[in-house]
């Protein structure tokens, strides 16, 4: 049986709101009937860009959208800042380059994470994440 699609948006300012996000995610992902394993791989994910969002873009947003495609259920997640945006995006998914001594391990984590991975950013003007993964 098919049910409603949910979509919510949560606004990434503070520290806490990245805890509010992962803990939305969890939620959802549970509705969804993730297993364990794709529940965690997911607010892993979340942790990392809603972080970057934050420190990285100075704040955002991240969107939720569950999805429905041939039977499948899926998990959207929507990550946007309109901060500095990313100059040279095949430099900042190397595992290990990061601009602020972090680690440089968040991008291309939380690529292996998921299913689909898409980066877009325009130098100046800020930076969208989107991730999805199938059950
Ligand atoms: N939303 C963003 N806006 C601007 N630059 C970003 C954004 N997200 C990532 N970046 C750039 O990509 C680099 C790599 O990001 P990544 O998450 O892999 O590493 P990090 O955040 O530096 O360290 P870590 O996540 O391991 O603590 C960042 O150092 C930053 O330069
Ligand atoms: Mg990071």
């Amino acid at each position: 049986m098919s049910r409603p699609p949910r979509i919510e948006t949560v606004p990434i300012r503070v520290e806490s709101d990245v805890v509010l996000a992962r803990l939305l995610v969890k939620e959802v992902a549970a509705e969804l009937g993730f297993s364990l394993l794709e529940l965690t791989k997911m607010v892993t994910a979340a942790s990392e860009l809603g972080r970057n969002t934050l420190l990285h873009g100075g704040g955002g947003a991240m969107r939720l959208e569950t999805l429905a495609e041939k039977g499948r259920d899926g998990l959207r997640l929507t990550f946007e800042d309109q901060g500095p945006g990313i100059a040279d995006i095949e430099q900042a998914m190397i595992n290990g380059f990061s601009t602020k001594r972090g680690m440089g391990l968040g991008l291309g984590g939380s690529k292996r994470l998921v299913d689909e991975f898409k980066l877009t950013s325009q130098p100046g003007r800020g930076t969208q994440v989107m991730v999805t993964r199938w059950k």
